[in-house]
């Protein structure tokens, strides 16, 4: 049976990647490393964080003193909007490297396409040439509609191998998900839990009690049950180990159904289109 350090997802280039992570929004710098290292404890193998989240430092340190070898970790980091462009985003991503004290980016992703700027594909160069130069082994994006997805296809050799998104029972994103699933793209969902406001919603709180596991377990498993990689975030020590605990179970398929129901396509943060 799979568990969090051993379950994988393939990616289109060739790569794979673990199906389940520990995000870092709003982690400050000084607080991580304790946090990153829990995590590298639990099993976890994927750390998702961002040049804007101001802590790569901090992930660094917990990368530098760690006995877990370096490739068995995939390290994920990303550009701000203001990095947009060809040279920018090479700057940036060397800033990155240098923050993390890394030789290499497993994931390194394009943070908003801010359409309205008109630079994304312009980085997306830059992403190629990254790769390419073996400085990134992986390139790819979040917060991409499907209509910035198929510029970048139309327009590269290289596929963005995820697309990172908001998602979570409230806002199941289904035709973005089978625009993916079509091109073999990853999904991976932000803010799984929805911040944590999932928690209190009553259908997947009484489901979760009839499963016997907490109420992020049932929407982590969910989520990996629907092929979709995530990036739960948390604070506590005890959580962060009990939201890798989501293997030795499996949601039956009419309740993984009326878990999906629940979508309004209710968004905690902002459409991708009018972040500019
Ligand atoms: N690409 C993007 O634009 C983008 C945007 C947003 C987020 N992200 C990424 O996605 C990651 C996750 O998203 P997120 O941090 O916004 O939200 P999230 O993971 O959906 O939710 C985090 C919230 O849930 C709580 N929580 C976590 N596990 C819990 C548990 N087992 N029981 C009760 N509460 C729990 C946390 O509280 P405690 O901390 O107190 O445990 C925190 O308040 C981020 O850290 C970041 O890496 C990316």
């Amino acid at each position: 049976m799979d568990d969090v350090s051993s379950s994988r997802m393939a990616l289109p280039d060739g790569n794979t990647m673990p199906s389940l992570g520990l995000g870092v929004y709003k982690v400050p710098n000084d607080d991580v490393a304790p946090l990153v290292h829990e995590a590298l404890r639990a099993g976890y193998r994927l750390i998702d964080t961002a040049s804007m989240y101001g802590n790569e430092e901090g992930v660094g340190d917990a990368l530098l003193a760690t006995d877990v070898p370096r490739e068995e970790i995939t390290v994920a980091t990303k550009f701000w909007m203001d990095d947009l462009g060809y040279e920018k985003t090479l700057a940036a991503a060397k800033r990155s490297l240098a923050a993390l004290r890394l030789e290499y980016l497993d994931l390194y992703l394009i943070h908003w396409p801010a359409p309205q700027r008109d630079l994304y594909m312009e980085s997306w160069r830059a992403m190629e040439k990254l790769k390419d130069d073996g400085l990134v082994r992986s390139i790819g994006v979040c917060n991409f509609h499907a209509e910035h997805l198929e510029r970048v296809m139309d327009n590269s050799d290289k596929i963005p191998v995820i697309n990172q998104v908001e998602l979570h029972p409230w806002l199941t994103q289904e035709p973005l998900k089978a625009f993916h699933d079509r091109h073999g793209i990853v999904t991976q969902a932000w803010s799984p839990l929805a911040r944590g406001q999932i928690l209190e919603d009553s259908t997947v709180v009484s489901l979760a009690s009839e499963y016997g596991v907490s109420v992020a377990q049932l929407v982590i498993r969910w989520h990996l049950q629907r092929g979709v990689s995530v990036i739960p975030k948390s604070l506590s020590p005890a959580r962060i180990r009990s939201n890798a605990e989501v293997f030795g179970f499996h949601v039956e398929a009419e309740h993984m159904a009326v878990i999906t129901a629940l979508n309004r396509d209710y968004r905690t943060g902002v459409d991708p289109n009018d972040r500019n």
